[in-house]
Formats: C-alpha cells, structure tokens, sequence
C-alpha cells in the first residue's frame, strides 16, 4: 500500500531534506512550494514518488485547492509535516505590526489551517479507515527559550508548543499522534536570509548590540548542525511505535535543557545581557 506524507516547505533546509530522506524510505512525498521553478526542478529530481504542491502558506485557497490534489489520490496521509516557516527578528519594541502579524502567520496561524485541512486524511473522520496519521510541528529551541531581538519568533514558536499540546490531546480521540520537533541551529539558507536584517533598526537605542547581528549570525550558523540530523528525528516520529511529544536537535541538549529549565531566569537574563554586552553570542547555549 502507498505510504503518503505531506510536507510544507520542501524548496530548501529542512523540508528539503526531509523528502530527500523520507523518499528514499518509500513515502509519496506531497511536498509545498511557492514557485514553480521549484516544482519543477524537484519534480525533475523526484520523476516518481514526488507531487509538488503550490502554494503559500498564508492563503487558505490555494491550500484547498493543492490539498484536493491529495484528496484526490490518496485515502489517507501517514504523517503532516508542518515545517514552513520564517525568522523574524529584530528588537519586540521596534517590529511593525505588519511584519509581527506575518510572522504569526507563517509560523503559527498558518499550522491551524494546513492541519484542520488534512485532518480527514490523518483520521479525524468518521468514515476513515485505516491507521491515523501523525502530525509533526518544526518548533525550535526558541519555542522553549526566549533569546532578545529574536523575540517575535520565540513568540510564534511558544505558540507553536502550545498548539501542538492542544491538537495532540483533542486528536487523541482519532489515535492521531502530535508531537513537535525543537532543533537548535540548522545549517540551511535561514540564516543568511537574516544577514543585514538588523539594517532598519541602526537609529534605535540598540544599535550599539545590533550592530554585532552579523557576526552573531555568522557564528551561530558556523557551529550549526547539518540538516541530515533533523531528518533522522522526523523519521523517528514517523515509525516508532511509541514516540516522544518532542524532541530537541542541539549540539548539548543536556546543557541546553538545564539552562531553559532549571536556572533562575535573573541568572540567564544576567548571561545573555553580559555576553551581549561584552561579546558577540545572542545566547548563552
Ligand atoms: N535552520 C535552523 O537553524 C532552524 C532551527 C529551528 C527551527 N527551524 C525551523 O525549521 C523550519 C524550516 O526552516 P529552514 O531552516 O529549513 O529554513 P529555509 O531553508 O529558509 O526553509 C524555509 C521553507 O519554508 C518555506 N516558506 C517560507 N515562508 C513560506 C510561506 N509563506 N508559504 C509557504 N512556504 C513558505 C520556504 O519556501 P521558499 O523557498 O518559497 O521561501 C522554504 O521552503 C522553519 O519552521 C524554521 O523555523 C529552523
């Protein structure tokens, strides 16, 4: 029988590398983009077990209209990998209210709408037959710790957590599985997309700290993991019989875990501060 996976975000990093991996294990891949160049060239790259999906993710039609593809095809959809997203940043004080809401809706808003779009394909109907599927939501470490000028994605990845909770234990009812994927830094083109994205904040009061944003960035990305390591936990989520509600890809999770968790926030704020200060870390892990 045909396994079916949907993935939003397959042009690059992570979701790019999901397919790649997922596919040489047997799943049919519906993967999202938003160009057709990108169609194409994976369509090209994927002749069989590959159907691309166009669209963005902040339209709700042109989601209908690609998820009637999967309908069409397929009965049921082992796993929904809600992976598509954006990095915001810049100082809470200064984001505008366009670029705060588009952040909500990239990362999180968009969430709601592509899982209650596929729900009847994981199991959350009456006439379904068969396994449930599951559902996957790339958090970050962000949604489990708050780093500054990075605040409005901490926020949307917060939320994320929460929605995932909330799905996992309303779908219960239908055996869906929800769990939630916490890397820490990925090598995948995110970070350059950042580089310079401090420019329009140069005349606030945090310019002296902003100013060092690319050198931050730079190193950030320069210890990040390779993309393959998300992978292996996406596909983890996908087979184990038993699987965890969340799992964290860092270098040090043990340290990373302590420092989220266990110290004082007056202890970390003092960290960060210091380190902001003197340095050229936006984060103490
Ligand atoms: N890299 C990291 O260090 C890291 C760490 C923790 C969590 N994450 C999370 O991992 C996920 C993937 O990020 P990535 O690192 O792989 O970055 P990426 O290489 O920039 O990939 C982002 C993907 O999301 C798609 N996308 C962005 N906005 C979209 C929209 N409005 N509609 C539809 N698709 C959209 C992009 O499509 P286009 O090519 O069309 O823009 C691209 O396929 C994100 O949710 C991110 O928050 C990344």
């Amino acid at each position: 029988m045909k396994k079916n996976i949907v993935i939003t975000g397959v042009s690059s990093g992570i979701g790019r590398d999901a397919l790649r991996l997922l596919h040489h294990k047997g799943y049919h891949i519906y993967g999202s983009v938003r160009k057709e160049a990108d169609a194409k060239s994976l369509t090209e790259a994927y002749p069989k077990g590959f159907t691309p999906l166009i669209f963005d993710v902040q339209d709700q039609e042109a989601v209908t209209k690609a998820a009637k593809i999967v309908f069409d095809s397929c009965d049921r959809i082992d796993a929904l990998i809600n992976n598509a997203g954006i990095a915001v940043p810049g100082p809470l004080q200064c984001v505008s209210e366009a670029d705060f809401e588009k952040q909500m809706d990239v990362n999180l808003k968009s969430v709601r709408r592509i899982t209650n779009t596929f729900l009847p394909l994981l199991g959350a109907a009456p006439d379904f037959k068969g396994a449930p599927g599951r559902i996957i939501n790339i958090s970050s470490i962000s949604g489990l710790f708050n780093a500054p000028f990075n605040g409005v994605y901490s926020i949307s990845k917060h939320a994320l957590e929460s929605m995932t909770d909330v799905y996992r234990r309303e779908l219960r009812r239908y055996g869906i599985k929800v769990m939630a994927i916490e890397p820490g830094p990925i090598k995948t083109k995110i970070w350059g997309k950042n580089l310079n994205s401090m420019k329009p904040f140069a005349d606030t009061d945090y310019n002296d700290i902003l100013q060092k944003a690319n050198q931050m960035i730079e190193n950030t990305e320069k210890k990040a993991l390779p993309v393959t390591r998300t992978s292996t936990v996406i596909l983890k989520c996908i087979t184990k019989k038993h699987p965890k509600t969340r799992y964290i890809v860092h270098k040090n999770t043990f340290i990373f875990k302590i420092v989220a968790n266990y110290l004082p926030d007056k202890l970390v704020d003092w960290f960060i501060y210091r380190s902001l200060s003197k340095g050229n870390r936006h984060r103490p892990v």
